[in-house]
């Protein structure tokens, strides 16, 4: 049975609306992929914050285990390890697209010392060679994020292919997932691969994911307005469903025994 949604509007509740992020921007330090799309630094600091909240109040109170089980280029989670790092343990990513992958794995060392020092030492040489003022900018860039992130612990971070939709099982690693944290693909610059509309696709992304989900946890979904999201209400329980920024975000809550795998869609 599908559970019929409400989704409120909503205000960010943990992210002022003057902070400046333009240190995370895409192609700055962290790495921009060809193709990749890039969520919003302000939004995903919030839907993180808001799980976490949620978490704590269930006695989660982390450092958590963080997935996108549809990662891009790891714009996102980088963003997210570079922000959050203090609550975070581990990030694991994974999509179907390997060139993306590779940007996934650059953007995710840098939740690190040493990935950040090798980042840096890349900018130097990029500064002295090309006399650039957007090379010192993200050279000044990645000093400030160094600093940040000098007082957290080290990260365990993992990015690795696997197709969402497909009957395979993911890795025994992901068991004890705290935060599901993905943007679902829309539009021209990422989609499901054409295989099946975005309501099969979801439930069955939502299917695979429920075993690694072990609670209190959360999957945290955002889409586009126009996308349609189904799941199981006797697998998942809605926490809240908000609208920030053109996108709908819902936060579920797994329950129940992991649901009957839905066959991939076609
Ligand atoms: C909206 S983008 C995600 C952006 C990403 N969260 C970020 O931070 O940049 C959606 C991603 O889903 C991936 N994707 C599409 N179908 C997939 C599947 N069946 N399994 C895994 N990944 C898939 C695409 O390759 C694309 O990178």
């Amino acid at each position: 049975m599908d559970k019929e949604r409400k989704i409120s509007k909503n205000k960010y509740r943990f992210v002022e609306p003057g902070d400046n992020y333009e240190d995370y921007s895409s192609g700055r330090v962290l790495y921009g992929a060809p193709g990749a799309t890039n969520f919003s630094v302000r939004l995903i600091s919030e839907i993180f914050q808001r799980c976490a909240e949620y978490l704590n109040s269930k006695g989660n109170s982390g450092p958590f285990v963080i997935y996108d089980p549809l990662c891009g280029a790891g714009y996102s989670l980088a963003v997210l390890g570079l922000l959050h790092g203090s609550s975070i343990k581990s990030i694991f990513a994974s999509d179907v697209d390997s060139i993306l992958l590779e940007f996934a794995n650059k953007n995710l060392s840098l939740v690190n010392a040493s990935g950040l020092d090798k980042r840096i030492e890349e900018l130097k040489v990029f500064v002295e060679k090309y006399t650039k003022q957007s090379h010192k900018d993200a050279l000044e860039s990645a000093y400030r994020l160094r600093a940040k992130i000098a007082s957290h612990s080290s990260i365990d971070e993992r990015a690795f292919h696997a197709d969402i939709l497909d009957e395979t099982l993911l890795p025994s690693f992901l068991l004890g997932v705290d935060i599901v944290i993905t943007d679902l693909p829309y539009g021209k610059l990422t989609s499901w691969g054409g295989m099946g509309d975005d309501a099969t696709a979801t439930r069955t992304l939502l299917d695979k994911l429920h075993d690694r989900l072990h609670g209190p946890a959360i999957a945290a979904i955002s889409s586009h307005k126009q996308q349609r999201l189904e799941y199981d209400a006797d697998t998942y329980h809605e926490i809240m469903a908000f609208t920030l920024e053109k996108r709908n975000i819902v936060l579920l809550e797994p329950t129940g025994p992991p649901p009957t795998p839905t066959p991939p869609p076609h």
